[in-house]
Order: C-alpha cells, then sequence, then structure tokens
C-alpha cells in the first residue's frame, strides 16, 4: 500500500510541492512505464480536488495515444496541433485554458468539462507525453497549478 495522505489546509503552492514529491517517491524504482502513469493519475486525483478527468496522453508516431488516467473514457488518438492536449504537445509548453468552451478546437471528451490544464514530459528535451487534467469548474486551474504540475512532470519524466 502507498500511503500518500495530502497533509490538510495547505496552500496551493505547498500542496504541490508535496504532490510533485509524493509523485517522485511513488515511481522511484520501478522501471513499468504504464504502473507509474496509472499511480501518478490516482495520486493527482487524490490531491488536486474539482477534477473530472486526470491522465496522461503519451506522443507515439506523431501522434498522442491515450495513457493511463482517471476519469470518463476519452478520445483514444490526438493528432498534434489538434485539440488541448495536441496543441501543448506540439509546442512543447503548458496550456493553461480557463473555459473550454472558448478554446478553438477544444476536443471534448467529458460534456462536464468547463477548464483545463495540459502540461507536457519533456525528456532529453523531447515531448513523451502530456498530462492532463479537467475540471468541472470554470477557471479551476491558475499559474500555480500549472507550475506545481510542470515541476511533478519534470520529476517523472524518466519513469514513464
Ligand atoms: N480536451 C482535450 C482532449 C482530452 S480529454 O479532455 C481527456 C483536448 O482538447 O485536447
Amino acid at each position: 500500500m502507498h500511503d500518500f495522505t495530502p497533509s490538510p489546509t495547505q496552500d496551493k503552492a505547498a500542496l504541490h510541492a508535496e504532490l510533485a514529491q509524493a509523485a517522485q517517491a511513488l515511481v522511484a524504482g520501478e522501471s513499468d512505464a504504464v504502473a507509474n502513469m496509472a499511480n501518478v493519475a490516482a495520486l493527482i486525483w487524490q490531491y488536486l480536488p474539482d477534477l473530472n478527468w486526470a491522465g496522461f496522453y503519451r506522443l507515439i508516431g506523431g501522434e498522442l495515444v491515450l495513457g493511463p488516467f482517471i476519469g470518463k473514457p476519452a478520445c483514444i488518438r490526438i493528432p498534434l496541433g489538434q485539440g488541448v492536449c495536441g496543441t501543448a504537445a506540439a509546442a512543447a509548453q503548458t496550456r493553461l485554458v480557463p473555459d473550454v468552451h472558448a478554446f478553438p478546437g477544444h476536443i471534448a471528451c467529458d460534456a462536464a468539462s468547463r477548464s483545463e490544464l495540459v502540461v507536457p514530459v519533456l525528456r532529453d528535451g523531447a515531448v513523451i507525453a502530456v498530462i492532463d487534467l479537467d475540471s468541472p469548474l470554470p477557471a479551476r486551474f491558475d499559474a500555480a497549478d500549472a507550475a506545481g504540475i510542470e515541476a511533478l512532470a519534470s520529476r517523472i519524466a524518466a519513469a514513464i
């Protein structure tokens, strides 16, 4: 059992620091990428409130392919440059979308999603995956969430 319990009454930056540290500990010593992505998705789900989807898309053969996640069944393949995930992967940059309905080309996998955060995972300077978080709340994610998930991504990049 892995008992990672978020400390109570933390500010967001502290919560993310704890989440990133827990993620690194969770994948330490395990070489199976699927197992590590599955556990990290579950950990994000446990730590961050107000999510309806949390998981990975992997960059395989020039397109994003669905990886381990928590949430409703989702689109399996996303071409680079399409949707929030595909544009984040193509640019190798985080995409913070306060209102998905206002994002041209947003791909709706769950009609409940209102805001979204997509963070690329880079290994040796190249995008290997993205972490995608959806929320049913508008503007759920802010710069602290983006920085926090970017830190998490760099800590687990070697293990997925
Ligand atoms: N909304 C994403 C697609 C993935 S689902 O949200 C899980 C996008 O526009 O890329």
